[in-house]
């Protein structure tokens, strides 16, 4: 393990730090919530504990199904700083559940944790990759879900995964430094989602439970959402995931991150709201606002924020950062279990994930901003890579060519 690696990992919690997205109209907001929740659909059990007693329940089992239930937050604080207790072959690490995934949570930081203080393309593909391995599933389903099956079967060749072939390449190499060590990729996948997650400035740091059953076989065909899905087939294709338009809409909040490279490809690496890499909220505005140029709204996110099911929910979201991280970590938590059926068993390893950055202040926003506004083009791979972007501009004066 190379010392920078370790670095990385700490160096998150002491970036630079102002308060850039405070949560205006909050209270508001809690009323509304409130009022919305009381009209929520009620929330489904999955897996094993459709059918487990209370009495039956481990205490994790006795968490998951409080979070899944909506009684129960999904997001967690408790963090151990310590310096694993061996290397990951040694015996000391072994007899340490959480041991070999501090290394894995060490390793990911790094490759999710861009020099611009941004989550990088491969924390952007980690979330991305941990919904499309879950999702390939509903309720009707015998196999299929979270069960690592996108990566050790031909499931990524699918068009659907286009975009995510570098970052499988990545979590097939873990999957091979680590598997000898007790990993599932099932695991790998979801706990790398949510490293991802918190990496991503602002972002929620999800409880992240392991003891995922691995699948060799390809989970089915046509799970998967297409960007120009109507709102109803949308939600329809969710509920019989057991999402519900709420958590739908708190999921899909992920492509604040997001650069697209196949909804357009004339336009390869535009954001789908100003602050890529950032965890915001900025997305949910931009989505029904009017944003700069360069900004790509996917036609499935505006019907969502359109939709009578879904828009009040949406339009939560846009001043609410503490209320998305609250929902979308249930609603993760939800997904990244969908066809496991042995939740009672899992075991808990949040305490190995890095720190959350709950302010972050990008120094690169005033280059992006001009960016965005088409004023120059060298821009476009270097931000999909979150470097830092001063001094990469060559002649700001430019005006992109359409
Ligand atoms: C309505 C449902 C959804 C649709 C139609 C959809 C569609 C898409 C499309 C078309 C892209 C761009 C791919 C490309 O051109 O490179 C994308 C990117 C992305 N999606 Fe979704 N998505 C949906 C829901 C979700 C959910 C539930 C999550 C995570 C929980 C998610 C996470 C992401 C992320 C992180 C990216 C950015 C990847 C990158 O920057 O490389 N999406 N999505």
């Amino acid at each position: 393990m190379k010392p920078l690696t370790i670095l990385s990992y700490v160096l998150l919690s002491s970036l630079p730090t102002s308060l850039a997205h405070p949560g205006m109209g909050e209270t508001m907001n809690q009323v509304k919530r409130a009022a919305l929740a009381s009209r929520a659909e009620a929330k489904q059990l999955i897996g094993d504990l459709k059918t487990l007693k209370d009495a039956q329940l481990t205490s994790i089992g006795k968490d998951i199904k409080a979070i899944l239930l909506g009684t129960k937050g999904a997001e967690s604080n408790t963090i151990d700083t310590s310096i694993p207790p061996g290397t990951v072959d040694s015996a000391a690490c072994k007899a340490d559940l959480c041991c070999v995934w501090k290394w894995i949570s060490y390793e990911m930081t790094a490759k999710f944790n861009g020099t611009s203080g941004r989550c990088t393309k491969f924390a952007r593909g980690a979330v991305r990759l941990g919904f499309h391995d879950a999702a390939v599933w509903t309720n009707t389903s015998t196999s299929g879900g979270a069960d690592g099956s996108i990566l050790l079967t031909n499931e990524i060749d699918r068009v659907d995964n286009d975009g995510l072939e570098a970052v499988a390449d990545v979590f097939k190499a873990w999957y091979n430094k680590y598997n000898k060590y007790g990993v599932s990729m099932a695991d790998l996948i979801q706990f790398g989602a949510n490293v991802a997650t918190v990496v991503c400035p602002l972002g929620p740091r999800i409880r992240s439970f392991v003891g995922r059953k691995d699948n060799a076989k390809a989970g089915p065909t046509g799970l998967l959402p297409g960007v120009d899905d109507s709102a109803d087939k949308l939600i329809k294709l969710f509920q019989l995931k057991t999402i519900d338009a709420h958590d739908l809409v708190a999921l899909v909040g992920a492509h604040t991150t997001s650069q697209q490279h196949f909804v357009d490809t004339t336009r390869d690496g535009d954001p789908q709201d100003s602050t890529p890499g950032i965890w915001d909220v900025a997305f949910y505005g931009q989505t029904t606002g009017s944003p700069p140029p360069r900004v790509l709204k996917f036609a499935s996110d505006i019907v969502l924020s359109k939709d009578s099911r879904t828009k009040g929910e949406w339009q939560q979201f846009i001043g609410g950062q503490a209320h998305w991280n609250e929902d979308y970590a249930k609603a993760y938590t939800r997904l990244s279990l969908l066809g496991v059926n042995n939740i009672n068993d899992l075991q808990e390893c949040t305490k190995v994930l890095p720190p959350a950055r709950t302010s972050f202040t990008s120094q690169d926003q005033v280059v992006l901003d001009m960016w965005l506004q088409g004023q120059f083009d060298q821009l476009n791979n270097l931000v999909d890579d979150a470097i830092m972007l001063s001094g990469v501009i060559t002649n700001p004066g430019k005006k992109r060519e359409e």
